[in-house]
């Protein structure tokens, strides 16, 4: 008999007994014992946001993406990427896979080489966190930091710096994650089936941002195939240009900016703009005081890229006008990797996000 099955009043004339819980805190679930790390990358909870949409109506989930196991949800790109490779020979044993990350794909990506025989290199902006730094030296990754402030036609500016290591390095694997559509499959195939059966096919609204763009294509792909009616916001960050193609067509300038996991300099061919209803484009300064916020009232501890989710999710709530809804949102990364970033008092200052 399963175990909720016990749970059920009885029959019977005596007064029904009260179920008590299980003062562990333990909850009837499979048993999860894998042979590797890499098989608990997926099956993230799902978690109702209470506190931070307080007024409304509706309802809005939330999918805790850095419960995998590197603290994020690139776990996943980096799991399909490096298995697909391997399986039709593009990746080698004892080859490198190099990539250009803001971080949390080079150490998904680090994972898979620590476990499955493969060297890794990667290009990292030089505003990526010093906790995410650490943590690539600490799986073996090489980082190569590049001056986030030059502009793309710069030899020493991230992509052509990511073009010269990938003509340096004999024998190496370059997924390409920003034009490699594999990245978005692997949401296709994770992200979005796990929320479809999480939210029991009931979702108005996906509101997620874009890096790669493989996470909001891949998840918006497979939920509009179960229910064309869900529209999909994107959330992108000011000074990158993906709102303004979106609105346009046209590939306005970039700007500068300190949010680690959003936008980008030029269009990439992992963002299926199709896909995408309405885009809203949020500053530095929202994004990480919603992430603050969201650990203070909703204990949920998320970068940065999370607090622009939630600010992204209000902004559809203010143009729903009250009228209830159900909405999902992803939140990408863990707080701890930005302790000395978004949750410093003394950085968020020196950056005018906070008053003296
Ligand atoms: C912290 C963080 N948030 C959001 C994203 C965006 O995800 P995607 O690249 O799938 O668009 C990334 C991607 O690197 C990320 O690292």
């Amino acid at each position: 008999m399963p175990p909720e099955a016990c749970a059920q009043p009885v029959a019977t004339s005596a007064p029904a007994r009260k179920r008590r819980a299980d003062p562990s805190g333990r909850r009837a679930a499979p048993r999860r014992v894998y042979d590797s790390i890499v098989d608990a990358v997926g099956d993230t909870p799902l978690v109702r946001l209470q506190r931070v949409v307080a007024d409304y109506p509706g309802e809005v989930f939330a999918k805790i993406e850095f419960m995998n196991p590197m603290g994020s949800i690139k776990d996943r790109v980096a799991r399909h990427l490096v298995r697909v490779a391997a399986a039709d020979g593009r990746l080698r044993p004892g080859e490198t896979v190099v990539e250009a990350s803001s971080g949390n794909t080079a150490l998904g990506l680090g994972m898979m080489a620590a476990l499955e025989g493969y060297r890794c290199k990667v290009a990292v902006r030089d505003r990526t966190s010093p906790e995410k730094l650490r943590a690539l030296r600490a799986l073996g990754v090489e980082a190569v930091l590049v001056d986030s402030e030059l502009p793309p036609e710069h030899p020493e500016s991230y992509n052509q710096v990511m073009q010269r290591i990938v003509a340096e390095t004999p024998g190496c694997y370059f997924p390409d994650q920003h034009n490699n559509r594999e990245n978005n499959e692997a949401h296709y195939l994770s992200t979005g089936p796990e929320i479809w059966e999480q939210m029991e096919g009931r979702i108005d609204y996906l509101v997620a941002g874009l890096g790669t763009g493989g996470t909001i294509s891949g998840v918006a792909r497979y939920l509009k195939e179960q229910d064309p009616s869900i529209r999909v916001v994107g959330v992108d960050v000011e000074g990158s240009v993906f709102t303004r193609y979106f609105r346009s067509g046209e590939v306005g300038p970039s700007a500068p900016y300190l949010l680690e996991g959003l936008g980008d300099e030029f269009p990439i061919e992992c963002v299926e703009f199709d896909l995408i209803d309405d885009m809203v484009q949020v500053s530095d300064r929202e994004a990480f005081l919603h992430a603050r916020e969201l650990a203070r009232r909703e204990a949920i501890f998320a970068g940065g890229s999370s607090g622009a989710a939630l600010w992204g999710v209000r902004q559809v709530l203010s143009r729903l006008g009250g009228e209830p809804a159900r909405i999902v949102t992803i939140f990408p990364d863990h707080g701890s990797r930005y302790l000395s970033t978004i949750y410093s008092d003394e950085w968020m200052r020196r950056h005018g996000f906070l008053d003296a």
